[in-house]
């Protein structure tokens, strides 16, 4: 994927080929019911259901979810354990509808380091969702952008020490043909809720021109009304790539 499109798209209503979402918030949304934190997990899967279902209706081409990060490993064991849990009864419920869709599922991330059998099952829905010529929905597992451009820069040196690459000809798709989005459209517009104000850690390199959305809604509340809303803000926006 390359970070700044030949064509400057945005403005005059235009849909965005790529949508990401940090999906934040689900915790204070139980808290504010005083419900535990895995009920606002769980009300979380429902927003991935009706955004997803949303972005296919509106055509955007490419969906990205941060669903885990990889500096979540630092919340308590047994938070992991429900967000892991709830990632298998997604894949469970869910897939056959992906595979009815034609949906593509990405995953960016290193979610080799889950539990084997989740891994099985993750490898197992990239496998069936394989053939389909659909919307892309990029689901981000353990993922870091810090560490996915390490993992390019760790390429691009093995390829240079083996005689395979010239450190005189890395440019930017050279970095980018090694990032784990590299099938992935240009990211238009990246959406985070619950009212932080920073990227933690997502799509460091893909945000460089993308446009930047942050709202207040708590994730669980994100519905396709919400998404809706935001391409509007997107479409009404001026992009302009460093140029006039
Ligand atoms: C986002 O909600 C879900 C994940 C990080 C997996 P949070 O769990 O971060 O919710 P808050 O930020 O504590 O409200
Ligand atoms: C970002 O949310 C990660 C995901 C949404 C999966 P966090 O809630 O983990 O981010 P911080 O810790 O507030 O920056
Ligand atoms: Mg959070």
């Amino acid at each position: 994927m390359s970070t700044v499109p030949a064509l400057a798209n945005g403005g005059e209503g235009a849909t965005p080929r790529h949508v990401a979402i940090i999906m934040d918030g689900n915790g204070r949304w139980a808290k504010k019911r005083f419900l535990p934190r895995a009920a606002g997990h769980r009300a979380g899967v429902e927003a991935v259901r009706k955004v997803t279902r949303a972005a296919r209706a509106m055509g955007i081409e490419a969906l990205t979810l941060y669903a885990f990060s990889s500096e979540n490993w630092r919340r308590p064991e047994s938070e992991v354990s429900d967000l892991m849990g709830l990632l298998r009864l997604f894949i469970r419920s869910d897939l056959d509808e992906l595979i009815r869709e034609n949906v593509r599922l990405r995953v960016i991330g290193d979610y080799r380091r889950f539990a084997p059998d989740l891994v099985e099952m993750v490898d197992d829905a990239l496998a069936r969702t394989a053939g389909n010529t659909g919307p892309i929905l990029a689901i981000a597992l353990n993922y870091g952008a810090q560490a996915e451009l390490i993992a390019a820069a760790k390429a691009l040196a093995a390829d240079a020490a083996a005689g395979h690459l010239n450190p005189e000809t890395i440019d930017e798709a050279a970095i980018e043909a090694r990032l784990d989005t590299r099938d992935l459209p240009p990211l238009d517009l990246l959406i985070r809720t619950s009212g932080e104000h920073r990227l933690s850690n997502f799509l460091l390199w893909q945000a460089a021109y993308a446009e930047l959305l942050f709202v207040d809604t708590l994730w669980p509340d994100f519905d396709g009304a919400a998404l809706a809303e935001a391409i509007g803000s997107y479409g009404r926006r001026q992009r302009r790539f460093g140029g006039l």
